[in-house]
């Protein structure tokens, strides 16, 4: 079904991000039907470029990311026949009278930042001035959202200066991905794990987010950031509202946000003794991150690994660990719900004590299994064995369950006009207030990273705290 016709205004629209992810999804969208005849794409940034030359850039970066369907050479022209440029200067006056020029009157216009948060304020006076902004306008703004609290709030105050809340789309692409949606189709959509979704069964929860890659050229940003800004602050936070929040009462913008900000809110402080941080070193013919980021003495963090606690009703005494790192020994990101064990052993001892876990599997694979106890075949007594009940959606859905990506969902929520999978001013604010003391804690306490070799599963520390509380790390390990 199409969506209602649009101008989306991709402002550093020859960068990285719209080359990668924006360009594809795009495109991928229109090939599936769902941009409206005449709805354009027009890309904005400081280079002198015509029309031609930005067409010639998409279609490289769609030969590059958009998969089989850019081999298809008349739908990709055909798409480039939606697609424009402007020459802009962020703060100057250079071109936005021609952007001006371009706007059509009576259809949604997206604004997408994909520029230096530095460039906002000057973007956000000239949307104004040129009087480019009308009540079907939005804008969305990528990551960082600020470095800490103060600079997010002051980011969230020059938006606010220019734009009503409910025209601002603030991505974290892991809310567009399919199975972090399915998160809340498995929770809500279903009687058998709710009743049991609470501290008097579960044991505790784990989230992994393990990468392969290195910093990857983005040594700069990335130094600057460390894993607790560049993933824990955000992504690994939305994952742990989603699978603690309490059930909305309507699966409407903000009654969704309204409850993760709870959970957020919620969040304990960390002890100093319940955080690893680690940084890769050079294996198995890997450079190291000091390598990676020209800098021999960084202290930055390319690994995190924590125990937090929510207080609240639902949550007192259940452990939360969080986990994310790069150049891991694989690519893994997963939720495992661990159930507490049965009250009493009714086959002895010897049969075991077993429980139940949950496992939510996000990448690379989409896929839930839940861990269940059954009779080990045979005529040995009763014996107890843990078997996975596997859903694969591959192999449950057939070709149906090809997921979208992330960004092909999320530009189209921002066309149609729903904020549910965007943060929040208060909820990226909430966030900030409790990741800063846990930074401010370890730059005062003067705190090394761990190193860890590279495709391992990150410091021996981050096994040992799991362990001290008689536990195991799933996934990578
Ligand atoms: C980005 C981070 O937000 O997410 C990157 O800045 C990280 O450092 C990436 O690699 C991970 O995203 P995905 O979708 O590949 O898991």
């Amino acid at each position: 079904i199409p969506v209602d016709l649009f101008d989306l205004v991709v402002f550093g629209g020859t960068g990285d991000l719209a080359r990668r992810k924006i360009l594809p999804a795009l495109f991928k969208r229109f090939c599936s039907g769902q941009m409206a005849d005449g709805a354009r794409l027009i890309g904005a940034s400081r280079r002198d470029w015509s029309d031609a030359d930005y067409r010639e850039f998409v279609r490289k970066s769609l030969s590059e990311f958009a998969g089989e369907l850019a081999l298809d050479r008349s739908l990709v022209e055909t798409f480039c026949r939606c697609v424009h440029y402007v020459s802009v200067d962020a703060n100057g006056p250079r071109g936005w009278d021609e952007l001006s020029g371009l706007m059509v009157a009576d259809r949604v216009r997206a604004f997408y930042f994909s520029v230096d948060p530095g460039l906002f304020s000057g973007l956000s006076m000239r949307l104004q001035d040129h009087e480019l902004m009308n009540e079907q306008s939005r804008v969305v703004v990528e990551k960082p959202f600020g470095h800490d609290l103060e600079t997010a709030q002051a980011l969230n105050a020059e938006l606010a200066q220019h734009f009503d809340e409910s025209q601002i789309y603030r991505i974290d692409h892991y809310l567009g991905k399919e199975t972090v949606q399915n998160l809340m189709a498995v929770r809500f959509g279903n009687m058998l794990f709710e009743p049991l979704w609470n501290a008097q069964y579960i044991d505790h929860i784990q989230i992994t987010v393990a990468e392969t890659v290195g910093v990857d050229g983005r040594g700069e940003y990335y130094e600057s950031a460390g894993a607790m800004r560049d993933m824990v602050q955000n992504h690994l936070m939305q994952l742990l509202c989603l699978i603690a929040m309490e059930p909305p009462t309507f699966f409407d913008p903000d009654a969704v946000r309204d409850e993760k900000l709870k959970v957020i809110r919620a969040l304990s402080n960390v002890e100093p003794h319940h955080i690893v941080r680690g940084q890769y070193t050079a294996a198995d013919g890997a450079t190291s991150y000091r390598e990676d980021v020209d800098n021999p003495r960084s202290r930055t963090e390319s690994f995190i690994a924590l125990k937090c606690h929510l207080n609240n009703w639902r949550w007192a005494g259940t452990p939360f660990y969080l986990r994310t790192g790069k150049r891991m020994s694989e690519r893994d990101s997963e939720i495992t719900v661990v159930f507490k064990e049965t009250p009493h052993a009714i086959f002895g001892q010897e049969a075991g004590r077993h429980n139940n876990e949950l496992t939510i599997q996000l990448q690379p694979d989409e896929g839930i299994t839940l861990g269940v106890t059954i009779k080990d075949p045979g005529p040995g007594g009763m014996r107890l064995v843990d078997v996975p009940l596997d859903m694969s959606f591959a192999e449950a859905l057939g070709p149906s369950a090809d997921s979208p990506d992330a960004y092909e969902r999320l530009i189209m929520d921002v066309i149609r006009g729903d904020q549910t999978l965007f943060m929040r001013n208060d909820e990226v604010e909430a966030a900030w207030a409790w990741t800063d003391p846990i930074i401010r804690g370890w730059q005062a306490r003067g705190d090394a990273p761990k190193p860890y070799d590279s495709y391992s599963a990150g410091p021996d520390d981050a096994t040992m705290m799991i362990r001290r509380d008689g536990r195991e790390w799933r996934g990578v390990i």
